[in-house]
């Protein structure tokens, strides 16, 4: 079955000064979802955004609000994203002893539920999960900073995963119009990108050069 690609744009690389125009600007350009990576200081060694910014731009745009919890203990903060306008919630299995618990907390509140695994962690930490999971997010940099390069061995994941999932595979980190090309080729079918998409001047060339148009 040929999945729609879709795209969805990292705001970590965007201009926070103005962040409302930025989303709007991006919706314009062809976005599919906006990616939003929170990140807490612990899980990764960066601190972003929370619900409070999210709730300040969930007017500027309809698309889908793809949040990224690279955060320790995400279960407790569930329900303020939910509140803050959150449509997918990905939590990091890595941070999870109990991943059934959020999955149902988050279905709970009727969203959908991602799980993500970073570079090291091998598929089988998540395969017991899949059938309770809307998406798998598979990390392609180690998790806390934009503009890495893409790890080149992450790919053979997205196919071994392909095999055993026919929901949504999201890749995330490094990705630009070279490494989005492969990760499709391997079974990934939602594309983050925050360098190659808010570090360019033409937002709707670079979606678009994403999705494998020229
Ligand atoms: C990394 C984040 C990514 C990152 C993507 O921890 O989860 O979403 O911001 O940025 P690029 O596309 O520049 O690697
Ligand atoms: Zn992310």
């Amino acid at each position: 079955m040929m999945r729609k690609v879709l795209i969805a744009p990292s705001i970590l690389s965007a201009d926070f000064s103005k962040l409302g125009q930025e989303i709007k600007d991006i919706e314009k350009a062809g976005a599919d979802w906006i990616h939003i990576d929170v990140m807490d200081g612990h899980f990764v060694p960066n601190i972003t955004v929370g619900p409070v910014v999210i709730k300040s731009i969930r007017p500027f745009t309809k698309l889908p609000f793809d949040v990224h919890l690279m955060i320790d203990k995400p279960e407790e903060c569930v329900e303020a994203f939910v509140k803050a306008g959150s449509d997918i919630i990905t939590f990091h299995i890595e941070a999870q002893e109990n991943p059934g618990e959020i999955i149902k907390l988050i279905k709970y509140y009727k969203k959908k539920v991602g799980v993500s695994i970073r570079p090291k962690t091998e598929l089988k930490a998540i395969e017991p999960i899949l059938p309770m999971v809307d998406m798998v997010l598979i990390m392609t940099v180690e998790p806390g900073f934009a503009g890495q390069e893409f790890i080149l061995d992450c790919l053979p994941k997205i196919e071994e995963l392909r095999k055993i999932f026919n929901k949504d595979i999201e890749v995330d980190g490094g990705v630009n119009e070279s490494t989005a090309s492969d990760c499709l080729a391997n079974g990934a079918n939602i594309i983050v990108a925050g360098t190659s998409v808010f570090g360019t001047k033409d937002y709707a060339s670079a979606i678009k050069r994403l999705k494998g148009g020229s």
